[in-house]
């Protein structure tokens, strides 16, 4: 069995993963959401002390498994370095105690693999993902080789959605509740336009789109001072559809020159219906299209030991000096 943790944002998270059958054998995560709602987003120190005290708390539970553990697998990049801490030193504290080999785990590779938990992977792959750090196009050749091909240039997918929230007064995280609210707008009321249309190569960006709704919602508050629950609505469902329109042409262009006919969405932001709906239609019946199950688009430790089983079946491992790397690397 393999021991996974993930800290590297808001959610505390630990698994224990069976390395023969990769089936997962114990699974928890606690969520920081209501503490980070007043400040519309992650506030990391609040974010580490709370990994601080709940990650004790899920270890406990997983003292009956701790005998047969052969490996400790653990986010130690990309993230927020207080909290990416919080998980590698009880990592390696775990590995000294038990006498285990540890295995650093890039976090994006963690979404990659949330695909293929409980499963074999599959490869060669094109990877859309959209989280709260990151908007990217990836290249998967094989668990060794995966390529970034494409970026945002400024806020991601998820994040952008967190900042109309907070614009609105909603809650954090915004990609939940914005998606709700759009439900019940009508997307055709504000007229955004759609990010990057004539930009020649493949890119995201979403900092425009934000503040163009930042400015709509100034203009009605001048026309009304406070907003109609239906004017959130309409907003929400606008912006959404132009933010899905943007990944969705951008995949496009990056889809014509790839031959690959497996293509998945992960990330947090994979969560949406409606993106998903879109990127099905883009691809049609000619490519495959894969998504991650709802309970493991966001940030967990499931995913995390899915990478680390691979890791440790390819001896993969890490020193016991592993340092967090807060920025992300182009290299996963
Ligand atoms: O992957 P994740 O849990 O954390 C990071 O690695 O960043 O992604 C969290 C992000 C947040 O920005 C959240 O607002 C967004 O995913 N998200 C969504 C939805 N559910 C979560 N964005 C759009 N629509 C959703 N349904
Ligand atoms: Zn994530």
């Amino acid at each position: 069995m393999l021991l996974s943790i993930e800290s590297s944002c808001d959610d505390s998270s630990i698994a224990i993963t069976d390395i023969a059958s990769k089936n997962l054998v114990f699974h928890q995560k606690i969520s920081q959401d209501s503490e980070h709602t007043p400040y519309g987003g992650v506030v990391p120190e609040i974010a580490s002390r709370l990994h601080a005290t709940q990650l004790p708390l899920i270890l406990e539970k997983t003292k009956p498994f701790l005998k047969q553990v052969k490996a400790v697998a653990v986010t130690y990049t990309p993230g927020l370095s207080v909290t990416l801490l919080e998980g590698v030193t009880m990592a390696k504290a775990l590995c000294l105690m038990l006498n285990i080999p540890l295995i650093g785990v890039h976090h994006l590779k963690g979404h990659i693999y949330s695909l293929f938990i409980e499963k074999e992977a599959i490869f060669p792959l094109d990877v859309l993902l959209v989280s709260g750090g990151h908007t990217l196009l990836l290249k998967a050749k094989n668990f060794a080789e995966m390529d970034i091909c494409a970026k945002s240039l400024d806020d991601s997918f998820g994040e952008s959605f967190d900042k109309v929230a907070k614009m609105l007064n909603l809650t954090y995280p915004g990609g939940p509740i914005v998606e709700s609210y759009a439900q019940k707008g009508n997307p055709m009321r504000f007229a955004f336009t759609i990010p990057l249309s004539h930009y020649k190569d493949v890119a995201f960006s979403f900092s425009g789109l934000k503040n163009s709704v930042r400015l709509a919602i100034e203009e009605l508050k001048q026309q009304k001072n406070e907003l109609s629950l239906q004017d959130k609505y309409d907003i929400c469902a606008s912006f959404q559809k132009t933010a899905i329109a943007h990944l969705v042409q951008q995949c496009g262009k990056f889809l014509q020159y790839s031959k690959n006919l497996n293509f998945a969405v992960v990330g947090g932001a994979s969560a949406n219906l409606c993106l998903r709906e879109a990127l099905q239609e883009l691809l049609g019946q000619n490519r495959h299209l894969y998504f991650a199950p709802l309970e493991f688009c966001s940030d967990n430790a499931a995913m995390i030991g899915r990478v680390g089983v691979e890791a440790y079946l390819n001896g993969v491992f890490s020193d016991l000096d592993l340092q967090v790397i807060p920025r992300t690397s182009e290299i996963l």
